[in-house]
């Protein structure tokens, strides 16, 4: 089956103004295919998401880099879903090993915040990934699964869910996974959404693939059967985030 590709660009916690308007200058003037083949996001942080989703091409969109748990009120310093769709975006990442691992993000909370992000119509790029410890120790399958397990268990809709595996290690920190590597993961994950989920659902879902990710190895990442796009930290702030975007059409 046909999975239509997907990127995203993850800004972090990244940019003044003037910098937010040159890079959406850029991905403006970006040439793409209008194939329309491929899935754009650009996830801003929180204060500038209403000025990049007005200056932004038609044919990309914007996502939330993280959103609250449950309804809106007395959760100082939060971001409802709500007020996200309220503001017409789209989309919001969810589970990043930065939250994780920062803020304590246990993988229940990270299911629960899926599905009530879910609950309002947003589309949500669910993370997961292992450290380079549990990698070194045999047991990334063992991590994946059990990231992706919290999230089966509060999910029954999967149309608007895409996984993004983020191996730990390969975050910012230029050693990015190996297509075998990568490939090997996202298959394994394809299997367990087959037996556990179902098999429209592991058909159809895109698995897409983040940590390191750059214009001069996402072709061969790309060209793996299993890796239906990227999520991109550092080079989604650059001009080759256009390559990357170009290797997947
Ligand atoms: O969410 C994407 C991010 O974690 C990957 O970061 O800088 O390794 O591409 P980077």
């Amino acid at each position: 089956m046909a999975r239509k590709f997907f990127i995203g660009g993850n800004w972090k916690c990244n940019g003044t103004l003037e910098e937010v308007k040159k890079i959406v200058s850029m991905l403006n003037e970006a040439e793409i295919p209008s194939e329309n083949v491929v899935e754009v996001f650009v996830s801003p942080p929180f204060v500038f998401l209403p000025l990049v989703e007005s200056l932004l091409r038609p044919d990309f969109q914007v996502a939330a880099q993280n959103c609250w748990v449950r309804k809106g009120g007395a959760f100082t310093g939060e971001i409802s879903a709500e007020m996200l769709v309220n503001l017409g975006i789209p989309c919001v990442i969810l589970g990043h090993s930065e939250r994780r691992s920062l803020l304590n993000e246990s993988d229940e909370f990270v299911g629960d915040k899926v599905a009530y992000a879910l609950s309002v119509g947003l589309k949500v790029i669910a993370c997961i990934g292992e450290t380079l410890q549990q990698r070194e120790s045999g047991s990334t399958m063992a991590v994946v699964a059990a990231q992706t397990k919290a999230i089966a268990e509060k999910v029954s809709n999967w149309a608007n869910v895409v996984l993004a595996y983020e191996p730990v290690w390969a975050i910012g920190t230029g050693k990015v996974a190996t297509p075998g590597q990568a490939q090997e993961v996202h298959l394994e994950l394809r299997k367990w959404l087959h037996d556990s989920v179902g098999a429209e659902v592991a058909a159809t879902t895109r698995i897409i693939y983040g940590g390191s990710v750059n214009g001069a190895n996402c072709r061969e990442l790309a060209a793996q059967p299993d890796i239906d796009g990227f999520l991109v930290g550092g080079a989604s702030l650059k001009p080759e985030f256009a390559d990357i975007i170009r290797s997947l059409t």
